[in-house]
Order: C-alpha cells, then structure tokens, then sequence
C-alpha cells in the first residue's frame, strides 16, 4: 500500500477527524449489525493510546433522497430516524471495555459553535462522535465550505471508512483538501491490503463466486477479474439466468436482463479465449409461479418449464461449486446463491459459504464482501473461518473493478522508495 497511515504519524496531543462508515442497520432506535463500529475500533484505541484526542464522523444511509421521497409522496419526513445517536449508543458499550479510550461524547451536529467547543474541549484520549454528516445536503456535494468546516476541528485527518471510500464527498474527498496530514486509519490499510493482493498477485488457483440479482452490477468486477485470469469464475444467484436465457434455454419466469443478453454472451467468449474456466449451475431450486407456496423443487436447469421461478442454485450446483473451491488458494465471493431471505432458498448460499470456510482452513486467503454473502457467514457461524470479511459493498466492487477510489486517492503517499 502506497498511502500513509497512522502508523506514519505523531498524533500525540493531535485532534485527529476520523472518517468512519458506522452506516449501520438500525431498528427501533438499536444498531442491529455492529460489524463496522467494531472494526473502526483498532484505529481508535491506536490513537486513543497515543494521546489523541479523537473526532469521529460518519454517514447513515441518504437522509436528503428520503427527505426528497417523502415531500414527493406528500408523507412526513422524520430526520430523527438518521440520527447516529443509537450508534453512540453501541459505540459507548465499546469504549467503555478498552481502557486506552477516555470520556465518549456524541454532538447533536457535525458543524457549527457547538461542535466547535466540543472538539476543543477534548483531552487525550477522549471521543467526539458527530452527527450524520448526510444531515447536511453539502457533504454529499462534496461542497468546499462544508468540507473546510469539517477540517476546522482537527489538526490531522484520517480515512478509516473503507466503505465510502468510492464516493467523493465532503468528508471523504473534500476534506483533505484544507488538511495537511491526511492518512489511512488501520481498517483502510487491512482492507487494501487484502484486496490489492487479489488485484496485484493472487495465490493460485484463484476462484472468484459471483451471485446477485443483476449482471449489469458485475460486469466491471467479471470484465476485471477476466483480465486478470481468475482460474474460475463460478456465477449463482438470479444473475445466471441471463447467461442461461442468451444460451437459448427456457428460463420460465426467473429474473433476467433483456438488455444484458449479448453482453452475457460476449462474457462467455472472453472467458473462454483468456482461458478462464466460467461455471455456471447445473440444477435449481424452482417454484411454479401459479403456486409458489407449494410447488418448490430442485430441478437441472434443461428441465425448467414456462411456469418456473429460480430461486437458488441446487445440490448438484452446490456440490459442482464446493468442489470447485476445494483446492482453490484465493477466493473471492460477492453476492448470494438464491434468494437467501427466504428459506428453504438460503440452502445454495450456505453450502457456499461452508465451501469457503473449508477451502480457507486448508489455506485459501478467502475475501468477501456485499450484505448477503457475509449474511450467510455469519448465520452459518463461519466468520472465524474467513480471512477478510469486507466491510465494503460497492466500494469492494469498485476497487476490484480496479477503480481508484476518491476517499483513497485523496490521501497523503509514502515517499517512493
Ligand atoms: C455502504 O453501506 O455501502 C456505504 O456506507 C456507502 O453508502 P452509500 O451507498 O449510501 O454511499
């Protein structure tokens, strides 16, 4: 990794703006999946534990587009459900057991007088968590003023939000334009890590899992992965029935992409002449769409009928796919098998995750990333098992794409050596 981080630097008696993703799921006010405010946590308590004197600052999900749904639907829009306040919450729980952290306060704003005299009135070690940054329709404009305000508070800037590191924003990009010291945080440095040995000198074989709904959302990662021969790409998910459909076969009423059958097609062609092994299912789980609720069956994919919805891969399919990541040393998953939301179609992407797990402990680096994928591992008890457990969505996409992230690039680099 090329950029600095903190590792890099002095933040004794610093005010160090920490750019967290604590965008996490809320429910009732209670943070349901506390995965990323746990893995911000290396970074604070570094920095806690080197006197800093810590300013973090987050999103949570898009406030300004909802608050724009509603006034076109003519419904009330409730800026409290975007508050970070029940991420303060879980967040406090943690400081409270890693003794390098002092007093944790939570700012009812991100800018402004307030915000101001709380950051000053930090000592060493203490937490200053701001409030949703997407309050403010200029962070996600990227705007200057707002982003000079943010840079106000602190002497130093550090980027640990791995997952908003695709998007150009205020706090991500912006920022680091009126800071002098703009580093990594430690999440950052793992996750580029991880994923840039994937992109630059991946063990071999080298296997790669793709699902999902949509081929159109994976055709720059296939597009790169081609490029870089991955050994095998193994596609599940609804996003096999658009290779199906433009093979000629009867898909019946399964998800396709009209308008991606010819790019399909020319997947296939490329895989085939960089001599990358594509492997698609063989059998699926299907419903009869005039009786869902009882007609489940798993079926080979030649046998699918006008009626038929697939809806996950079968056993055959799962044991094509396991075997396939059996000797594999690099694995790459993004994207579930079925539709993993609804028994008994979680089946495919639990036998995948449990194929990881075990390619893993015979020492595969296994690397996955996206809500489902690393759903099924944790249902499945597995998140011990896995090397990198990306905190990414489309970030993870992106940088595999082999995109420069903006939140990234925007840091300070290592001298060359
Ligand atoms: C994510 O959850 O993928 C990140 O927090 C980015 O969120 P966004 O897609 O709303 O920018």
């Amino acid at each position: 990794m090329q950029k600095k981080t903190i590792k890099d630097i002095d933040v004794d008696g610093k005010r160090v703006f920490v750019r967290v993703d604590f965008n996490v799921p809320v429910k009732n006010g209670v943070v349901t999946d506390d995965t990323r405010i746990r893995a911000a946590l290396p970074t604070v308590c570094d920095l806690a534990g080197r006197g800093a004197k810590i300013i973090l600052a987050s999103h949570l999900g898009r406030p300004i587009k909802e608050k724009k749904k509603a006034e076109e639907a003519g419904n009330a829009f409730d800026p409290a459900k975007f508050s970070l306040a029940p991420v303060f919450a879980a967040f406090k729980e943690f400081a409270m057991k890693n003794a390098e952290i002092g007093e944790v306060s939570f700012a009812a704003d991100c800018i402004g007088e307030e915000v101001r005299k709380a950051a000053a009135a930090l000592k060493s070690g203490d937490v200053l968590l701001l409030e949703n940054l997407r309050l403010h329709a200029e962070e996600e404009k990227n705007d200057a003023e707002f982003a000079r305000q943010l840079a106000s508070l602190a002497d130093i800037y550090v980027n640990d939000a791995f997952g908003t590191a695709h998007r150009a924003h205020a706090s991500t990009e912006g920022i680091t334009h009126f800071v002098d010291t703009c580093v990594a945080g430690l999440l950052m440095e793992k996750e580029l890590e991880y994923l840039g040995r994937v992109l630059e000198d991946p063990e071999r074989p080298f296997v790669a899992i793709l699902g999902g709904a949509k081929v159109s959302d994976k055709i720059p990662v296939i597009d790169s992965l081609i490029e870089r021969k991955v050994d095998k790409l193994l596609i599940g998910g609804a996003m096999a029935y658009t290779f199906f459909k433009a093979n000629g076969y009867t898909v019946g009423k399964s998800l396709v992409e009209n308008d991606m059958l010819d790019r399909a097609k020319e997947i296939e062609e490329r895989a085939k002449s960089a001599g990358v092994e594509l492997i698609l299912p063989t059998d699926h789980q299907v419903v009869d769409s005039a009786d869902p609720l009882n007609s489940q069956r798993t079926i080979p994919i030649d046998f699918t009928n006008a009626g038929h919805v697939g809806l996950d891969i079968g056993i055959e399919t799962a044991a094509i796919f396991s075997n396939a990541l059996s000797g594999a040393r690099t694995i790459v998953w993004n994207g579930p098998m079925g539709m993993f939301e609804e028994k008994p179609f979680d089946q495919g992407t639990i036998a995948v995750a449990q194929a990881v797990a075990d390619a893993t402990d015979n020492g595969a680096t296994s690397i996955v990333g996206g809500g489902d994928s690393v759903a099924a591992i944790k249902q499945a008890g597995l998140e011990s098992h896995i090397s990198h457990i990306s905190t990414g969505g489309g970030a993870t996409l992106e940088f595999l794409a082999g995109d420069a992230l903006p939140g990234v690039e925007a840091l300070d680099s290592q001298p060359e050596s």
